[in-house]
């Protein structure tokens, strides 16, 4: 007697056969760029640590990436494993490497809880801190090494993993370590402030997992990294970013996370993917064009970086399958096809409001004043035209009818450098002048010009 399937076994045949499809539409790809060459075109830094980087994939790493990090090397207890003595051996061979190949460097991190050294372990537990003395072993590390890398390595994962999964009993969003304990709630302050004083062009992050939203029980730490940050942005702190680690399970919301990245713009923090491995990657590629949807959708979405090339060395294992190199250090081709096709159809004017951004500087933010503001009639329209002020990501133009004004803003968020003003009546002279923005300042005025037709 023939057998029939039944309905649930129906559904699991029609799921498989929509992952057959999907699988073969992913893995139909011809390789004609690197991944560097398509990150450059959105002004994107695309980068992998070197963590067991084997000789056989220094070119892949090199051709591929535009940016990396020295593995676990600048760990605390890898870079000060005795309280003043500091290897930065290795650091130092991948900062020339990068510089060698033109990719960028970040520093991963500075003060992480579990990245402990013996002897600070012992000073927290058995030799009666203090807040001063533990403040000190702090700002020792980070200006030592920050310091040490000035002008090379330019931005950092500053304070890793800081934040708790759910409030605790007293409403706090710290994970009460030794850093914490000892020296009060205000330590991240502490070491922003310190990083900054050693680097002030260093671009200096809070970095953290599930914080991308795609699950609801991350909204909730989601929220509380966002409003940590928002509240250290209000007390003048200086951060800069926020990297959100990415270990997907292999379904990613990419609506959520779009949302996620998108209200940081405002507070004018950037934003990092910043260990993505998504689990079982050859199998449901799709998570990696969502990931990479909602990351390039967001102009203050600067760098995507991948927890490792192949999934021989993942920290997941070798059997995860979540990286885009196989343990062969093959490409998964349907895992490349599906970062591609997100790089590829991402929006340019995205990509060079990206640019502008990331131009900015960490340390002096307000934009230049705009120059050069010309104005000229074509029919009923009045054209100006003015010079891209350093800074400035959007424009906004002011218009008055009589000298020295009232003027009022008429048009704003304009990307490019010129606008036409439609709305003029023959006889009256107007009176222009064109501002620059960023999501940290406004610039002063541009010099005033006028005409009429
Ligand atoms: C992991 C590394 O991949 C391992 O090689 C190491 O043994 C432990 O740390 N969050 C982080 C990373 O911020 O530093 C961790 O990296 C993974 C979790």
């Amino acid at each position: 007697m023939q057998e029939y399937p039944n309905y649930k076994q129906l559904i699991n045949l029609r799921a498989l056969l929509l992952l057959f499809c999907v699988n073969l539409f992913y893995s139909q790809i011809t390789l004609t760029q690197y991944l560097r060459d398509y990150a450059k075109v959105l002004n994107l830094n695309f980068g992998s640590p070197t963590q067991g980087l084997k000789p056989q994939m220094q070119d892949s790493l090199s051709n591929n990436f535009n940016f990396t990090i020295p593995g676990n090397s600048l760990k605390f207890n890898m870079v000060e494993p005795k309280q003043g003595k500091f290897d930065f051996r290795y650091a130092d061979s991948v900062v020339d490497f990068a510089e060698k190949h033109g990719m960028k460097v970040k520093g991963h991190c500075l003060i992480w809880h579990w990245s402990e050294p013996g002897w600070l372990w012992y000073y927290s537990v058995h030799g009666h801190p203090t807040r001063e003395g533990m403040l000190k072993i702090m700002k020792t590390h980070i200006d030592s090494v920050v310091g040490h890398f000035k002008g090379r390595i330019n931005e950092w994962d500053l304070v890793n993993e800081a934040i708790l999964d759910k409030p605790d009993a007293q409403g706090s969003c710290l994970k009460n370590t030794h850093w914490r304990s000892i020296i009060g709630p205000d330590y991240i302050d502490s070491a922003f402030v310190f990083a900054h004083r050693a680097d002030p062009k260093a671009y200096l992050y809070l970095n953290d997992y599930s914080g991308e939203m795609n699950f609801p029980q991350e909204k909730v730490k989601a929220d509380m990294i966002y409003e940590f940050v928002k509240g250290l942005v209000k007390r003048g702190i200086p951060i800069h970013g926020v990297g959100l680690e990415s270990h997907i399970n292999n379904i990613a919301d990419e609506f959520a996370i779009y949302l996620n990245i998108k209200r940081y713009a405002e507070l004018g923090i950037r934003v990092a993917m910043t260990e993505t491995d998504i689990m079982h990657s050859s199998f449901s590629p799709i998570a990696w064009t969502a990931m990479l949807n909602a990351a390039v959708a967001n102009y203050n979405f600067t760098t995507f970086v991948v927890w490792g090339m192949t999934d021989q060395y993942s920290w997941k294992g070798r059997d995860c399958d979540c990286l885009m190199w196989d343990v062969n250090f093959k490409r998964k081709p349907s895992v490349f096809k599906a970062v591609i096709t997100a790089l590829e159809k991402a929006d340019k004017k995205v990509a060079e409001l990206r640019g502008r951004f990331q131009a900015i500087p960490a340390d002096d933010r307000r934009p230049e004043t705009p120059d050069s503001l010309s104005a000229s009639n074509e029919g009923k329209r009045i054209i100006l035209k003015w010079g891209s002020s350093k800074k400035a990501l959007t424009y906004a133009v002011e218009r008055a009818t009589t000298l020295d004004g009232p003027y009022k803003v008429i048009e704003n968020e304009i990307i490019d450098t010129s606008y036409t003003d439609k709305h003029v009546k023959k006889g009256i002279i107007y009176y222009y002048k064109i501002l620059a923005v960023n999501p940290f300042a406004v610039s002063q005025d541009s010099k005033e010009i006028s005409i009429s037709y």
